[in-house]
């Protein structure tokens, strides 16, 4: 497949979106928490990253694929989950879930999604991870694990980053909440910004469709509701009891520190993703590149390291591998790439990364993706 040379970036995907989309449903991808100095220095710290290439060698088939968890992926790049996709645009997650499977890339979907997660599996059967919020009522947290293996996911992200629900200043200014209210300011966005609200009248305004059923009773408010669903703070023995439940793959996000790779690899966990949930949590965390330098020896005890948090380029993706990093993720570049294009957008944001990862490793003059190692770090 080939993508639209006019919008040949990630970052010029983020500047069209900004024009086509109202700027609530913007501003809530694209914020951080407080200052969001921890958003830039993800980003900074991933620009620090040197790489040094071989000449005189033969990169020209350059092979991208990656086995994570005995799959075979065609790529070492994925979506991860973000909630409330669907505002974004209308019929985001479903054209995401679609385009993962057809390039063969796993796609992660979040607890707090706006599809059906039944109808997500459908759709990706082969690529297709689920994010867990951990829920604070055991039984509900069983009938939706029994959910997720009967739709038939692979792979279990359990998030482990977000003990309290962050303050973030963009949103609480735009007003955002849902349902949708219909204040002056949001009806303003949507007016000027017809293509979008029209798309929106027409599949109907986003919900958390996966968790509603699980209201405490039907007129419970939806910020009510959020509290009382997610544990605050998901302690080592759910992790433990999410193990015995759960026979795939297992995986822990939101790892970025020693004490706690530990007690990851102490219950058993398959996988980490480093992540710090794009600086939307922690404005003094470090960053990923940080905290992958310093965990991804883990790798040797049998640990599959990934990671996400302000991956903008396939050449951060190659980056983050020489670092040690099987897999990278990138939020916010799936949602820039559906806000600027609309569904075509998802593929859009694969074939870029696609291409520049390519580019990327026949440029360092590795023939494989698996090759890529510390020993291509300038350090
Ligand atoms: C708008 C938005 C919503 C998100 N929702 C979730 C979520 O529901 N569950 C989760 O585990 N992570 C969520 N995340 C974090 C992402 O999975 C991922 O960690 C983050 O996007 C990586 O940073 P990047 O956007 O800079 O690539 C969300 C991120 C964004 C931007």
């Amino acid at each position: 497949m080939s993508y639209d040379t006019r919008l040949p970036s990630i970052a010029d995907l983020k500047t069209r979106a900004k024009k086509r989309i109202p700027s609530f449903a913007y501003d809530y991808v694209d914020g951080g928490i407080d200052e969001e100095l921890g958003k830039q220095r993800n980003r900074d710290d991933w620009q620090k990253v040197l790489l040094a290439p071989r000449y005189l060698r033969d990169a020209t088939t350059a092979d991208l694929s990656t086995t994570i968890f005995g799959k075979t992926y065609a790529m070492p790049f994925g979506a991860p989950p973000v909630g409330l996709g669907n505002m974004m645009w209308p019929g985001a997650e479903l054209a995401l879930a679609k385009a993962a499977q057809r390039a063969n890339i796993p796609y992660i979907l979040s607890t707090l999604s706006t599809t059906d997660l039944e109808d997500i599996a459908r759709a990706a059967p082969d690529v297709c991870w689920f994010q867990l919020y951990v829920p604070q009522k055991i039984e509900v947290m069983k009938d939706l694990l029994n959910r997720v293996v009967e739709a038939g996911y692979h792979t279990l992200v359990v998030t482990l980053d977000i003990p309290v629900g962050a303050k973030r200043n963009r949103e609480l200014k735009n007003g955002l909440k849902l349902p949708f209210s219909m204040t002056p300011q949001i009806i303003w966005q949507a007016l000027t910004h017809p293509r979008w609200a029209l798309n929106t009248v027409q599949k109907g305004a986003p919900d958390f469709v996966n968790v509603l059923r699980y209201k405490d009773t039907p007129d419970q408010g939806l910020g009510d509701f959020l509290t009382s669903f997610n544990m605050q703070g998901v302690t080592k023995e759910r992790v433990e009891m999410i193990r015995e439940l759960w026979k795939g793959p297992l995986v822990l996000k939101g790892i970025q520190y020693d004490a706690d790779m530990q007690t990851a690899l102490s219950i058993g966990v398959d996988g980490v993703v480093i992540s710090n949930h794009g600086g939307r949590q922690l404005d003094a965390a470090p960053s990923t590149m940080q905290s992958l330098k310093e965990l991804a020896h883990y790798r040797d005890k049998g640990m599959t390291i990934m990671i996400d948090s302000g991956i903008r380029t396939g050449l951060d993706v190659a980056r983050a591998k020489a670092l040690g990093a099987e897999m990278a993720f990138s939020g916010r570049s799936f949602y820039w790439g559906m806000g600027a294009m609309g569904p075509d957008g998802a593929n859009q944001v694969i074939e870029i990364y696609r291409d520049e990862i390519k580019r990327t490793l026949q440029q360092l003059g590795c023939e494989s993706f698996n090759e890529l190692d510390a020993s291509w770090l300038v350090q």
